[in-house]
């Protein structure tokens, strides 16, 4: 390396990750780095050492770094967000199941940005949830003619599944060869499945209007093809070659999801205020985390693609919103914090409230 660009090296600032939202610091460090009820596990330190002990995840609730210098360590911007996601999501798709949904908050230009890492590592896009904060918070007091855009009130929360892969195939893939080594015909399928023609319409469909058959529709054509198709290459539609998946074994190759009526991908909700927002008014008059997120949002998204009983991963804890929700829904919820203010906060709000004394 020549001199002039080793010196040039040496003057560049390195990326800025220093928070620049802490309103509190808390004096006294947490006596404990490690908090359980038997529901719910909070972990004081980095995610990356704690994911390999947390149990199999439904829901992966992420609320990391926005690119805004949000916390410390967060990027001073989206270019180097993907490269601070990546070793988290590749240990998430080590430790995903088919039934694993993905709840991605970002910003959008964050969002985008991180997107092609998602899919990298197995991740299957669904759905972009947009938060509409309204325009209350921004009063009218933004100086547009400064900031040369149109003021942000939006939070994006995207959904993403962890493409089931049977025989390496994706399931449209597996059930379309599937029923192809039977020698019956695409129409027989409809026959199987009892239905005038959703079958060759829709579940063996190779391009975008495929989607995969209910349970128990699966078990017909599995039933089927067995009966009728060509012996030599029984079983069909098996995991393990000695017989067919069960409806319910189909069932687990997907993630869950059960849509509250009336809901859209629009969520209208003002910013977070009052009661619910963690104040530590001894040390500031401020909000103690930036980013804390509402309850009503982390347990709609946890119950949406859940069920009680299920496993919920908070990886970026802050005061543990998503744990908080997912305790109240009856759901596991395994958490980590690495910042020790943040996580005695959120600790907190797991400990029974005092009585008042007057
Ligand atoms: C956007 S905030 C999460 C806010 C949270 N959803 C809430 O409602 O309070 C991200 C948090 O992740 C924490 N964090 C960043 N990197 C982490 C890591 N590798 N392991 C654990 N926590 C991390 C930061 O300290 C910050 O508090």
């Amino acid at each position: 390396m020549s001199a002039s660009v080793a010196l040039k090296a040496k003057n560049t600032p390195s990326p800025g990750t220093v928070g620049r939202g802490k309103a509190v610091t808390l004096d006294s460090l947490p006596t404990h780095t490690h908090w359980t009820d038997g529901q719910v596990s909070l972990h004081l330190g980095d995610s990356l050492n704690h994911y390999a002990q947390w149990n199999t995840p439904t829901v992966i609730v992420s609320d990391g770094a926005y690119g805004i210098l949000g916390f410390e360590g967060d990027t001073s911007d989206h270019l180097g967000i993907a490269a601070w996601y990546e070793p988290h999501i590749q240990a998430w798709s080590q430790r995903a199941t088919a039934q694993t949904t993905l709840w991605f908050w970002n910003s959008e230009i964050g969002w985008a940005s991180v997107h092609p890492a998602l899919e990298r590592h197995g991740w299957r896009y669904v759905n972009a949830n947009v938060w509409n904060k309204g325009k209350a918070h921004i009063a009218g007091n933004v100086n547009t003619a400064k900031i040369r855009r149109f003021p942000v009130v939006t939070e994006m929360c995207v959904q993403y599944v962890f493409e089931a892969r049977l025989d390496n195939l994706s399931l449209q893939q597996w059930l379309y060869r599937e029923w192809k080594r039977t020698g019956l015909t695409l129409r027989q399928a409809n026959t199987a499945c009892e239905v005038k023609d959703v079958a060759t319409r829709k579940y063996l469909d190779q391009g975008h209007l495929w989607y995969p058959p209910p349970p128990e529709t699966f078990a017909k054509m599995a039933i089927y093809a067995n009966q009728h198709g060509n012996p030599a290459g029984r079983p069909y539609f098996s995991r393990d070659s000695i017989r067919p998946m069960t409806a319910d074994e189909w069932a687990s190759q997907r993630s869950k999801f059960h849509c509250p009526m009336g809901f859209t991908n629009v969520w209208e909700r003002n910013p977070l205020k009052g009661a619910e927002r963690i104040r530590v008014p001894e040390i500031s008059g401020k909000a103690a985390h930036l980013n804390q997120k509402p309850l009503d949002l982390m347990s709609m998204i946890i119950e949406a693609a859940s069920d009680a009983g299920d496993v919920v991963w908070e990886p970026f804890g802050g005061l543990f919103s998503a744990s908080l929700a997912a305790k109240r829904a009856g759901r596991k919820a395994f958490a980590g914090e690495i910042d020790p203010t943040y996580f005695q906060l959120g600790l907190e709000r797991f400990m029974p409230r005092q009585p008042a004394l007057f």
